[in-house]
C-alpha cells in the first residue's frame, strides 16, 4: 500500500512536472482533445464518432488511403466538406510539433 502510494505520488510530480508541449504529451493531447470524437484508440467507437461516420483508424485500408500530410492538415487546419466545418481547426491549442506527434500516435493504432 504504502509503496503505491508512492508511486502515484511521484506519476503525479512528474506530470505536473513535464514541460509543455513535448511529443510523449502526444496520448495526452489525443485524450484531451479528440478521443470524444475519434475514440480513445482511434476507432471511432463513440456516441459522436458513430454519429459522424468517422473513420477507423485501426483499419489498415483506412491508414493507407490517408497521407501524413492529410492527416497533419487535418490537425491543424481542421476538416472543411462543401463549405460545412466537420471538423473544427486545432492549430491554436496545438503546435505543429504537437500535431505530427499526434499524426504519429493516429499511425500507430493501426492494426
Ligand atoms: C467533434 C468531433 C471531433 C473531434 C473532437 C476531433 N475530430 Fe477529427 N474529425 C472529425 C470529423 C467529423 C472529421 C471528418 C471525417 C470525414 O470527413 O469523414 C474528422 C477528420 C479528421 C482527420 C482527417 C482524416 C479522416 O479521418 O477523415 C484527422 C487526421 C483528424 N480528424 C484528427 C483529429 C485529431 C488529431 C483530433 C484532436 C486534436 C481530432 N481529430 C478531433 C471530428 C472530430
Amino acid at each position: 500500500m504504502k509503496t503505491k502510494c508512492t508511486w502515484v505520488l511521484g506519476l503525479v510530480t512528474l506530470t505536473i512536472g513535464l514541460p509543455i508541449a513535448s511529443a510523449a504529451d502526444a496520448a495526452a493531447n489525443w485524450e484531451e482533445y479528440c478521443a470524444s470524437c475519434h475514440g480513445a484508440t482511434g476507432k471511432a467507437d463513440t456516441k459522436m464518432g458513430q454519429k459522424l461516420k468517422l473513420k477507423d483508424y485501426s483499419d489498415a485500408k483506412v491508414q493507407a488511403a490517408l497521407t501524413d500530410e492529410a492527416l497533419l492538415k487535418a490537425t491543424l487546419e481542421g476538416v472543411t466538406v462543401d463549405g460545412k466545418q466537420k471538423m473544427k481547426p486545432y492549430a491554436e491549442k496545438l503546435t505543429a510539433a504537437d500535431a505530427k506527434a499526434l499524426v504519429g500516435l493516429i499511425r500507430s493504432f493501426k492494426k
